[in-house]
């Protein structure tokens, strides 16, 4: 009596949250599910027990959404609070933090997972609205730059490219790659305030043009560090002039000091800049900008990285893969 009392009441309280709470067996089963949870897939609870997200989604999505659950019960680890889109039975597009964790009976056997999704769209929605508005202001900033220095900005242009190839060969996720293009149009806006005479001097920079040159990552750093990012837009444009060796600039960092995303807008930038025809001299061409690279693989640059823009040169018949994109 006490049983049946005590499962009426969870049932209710299940029943009365407006996240989806569900319990799944060992093979991803739905054992138990909320009214909210069934209601998301436009059914009753009686019509999703039994049943698994493969028997509700198409297969590719079905597997998707398998996949934290199988990772649960391997691990025995809970995954809490993973943003992500969900696409619903219906075709339109939530956004959802779940928390999955597993689930164990009273002799502390693993018997499945219980889950919980709250739907976020309307808070992902706002911060998307600022998200944009923010890269919006960046972007009018950074074309200030064309206007003044039409060779910096169309070199930016590029590094955003390669830099974006580069995070998608690696497989980073959306977010990531949205950072890592950003970070690429603007890692070179510093020079705003470096006269063009230096920037476009044909000869030798006088050791203290050089450090005015060297200026423009902390000038950046400065305009966009108060910006606030889903990412380190600011501190990975303060890196990109750093080495893996301690050899660059400014503070000198070493190794894995220097974030993945500045490493990669070193590749990048010395790819770009090499290969293309600047103000004060004639285009090195790409074999040139890929001995520099190579020559440098391990002390300067990241190996992986060098690795995986020359791939994306081969995959291209070695020739740029950065204009027209
Ligand atoms: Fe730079």
């Amino acid at each position: 009596m006490r049983q049946d009392f005590q499962r009426d009441f969870l049932q209710e309280f299940f029943d009365s949250v407006p996240d989806m709470i569900y319990f799944k067996d060992l093979k991803n089963r739905f054992v138990l599910v909320n009214k909210a949870h069934a209601a998301a897939l436009g059914l009753t609870p009686e019509k999703v027990i039994g049943k698994t997200d493969m028997d509700f989604f198409p297969k590719e999505l079905g597997e998707k959404y398998c996949e934290d659950d199988s990772a649960v019960l391997r691990s025995g680890k809970s995954i809490v609070s993973k943003i992500e889109k969900a696409i619903r039975p219906d075709g339109g597009m939530t956004y959802v933090s779940t928390t999955k964790m597993p689930h164990y009976d009273a002799k502390g056997k693993l018997i499945g997972i219980m889950g919980i999704t709250r739907n976020v769209t309307e808070f992902a929605n706002l911060e998307k609205e600022r998200l944009d508005m923010a890269i919006n202001a960046l972007t009018i900033l950074g074309k200030s730059l064309e206007l003044r220095d039409p060779y910096t900005f169309s070199h930016a242009r590029h590094v955003a490219v390669i830099s974006g190839k580069i995070g998608e060969a690696l497989g980073w996720k959306e977010n990531r790659l949205l950072g890592m293009r950003l970070a690429g149009q603007l890692h070179d806006l510093g020079k705003i305030n470096i006269p063009l005479e230096i920037l476009n001097k044909s000869g030798k920079l006088s050791s203290a043009e050089y450090r005015l040159v060297q200026q423009h990552v902390a000038t950046c750093y400065e305009l966009i560090k108060d910006i606030d990012f889903p990412f380190p837009l600011a501190e990975v444009v303060l890196q990109h002039h750093e080495r893996l060796d301690g050899s660059g600039y400014p503070r000198g960092l070493k190794g894995r000091e220097v974030m993945a995303e500045a490493r990669v807008l070193a590749v990048s930038d010395v790819l770009e800049s090499m290969a293309s025809r600047r103000p004060y001299r004639e285009a090195l061409g790409i074999e040139k900008a890929c001995d520099e690279l190579k020559s440098g693989c391990n002390s300067k640059y990241d190996s992986e990285l060098v690795g995986t823009a020359f791939s994306l040169i081969e995959q291209n018949n070695g020739k740029v893969f950065w204009i027209n994109s």
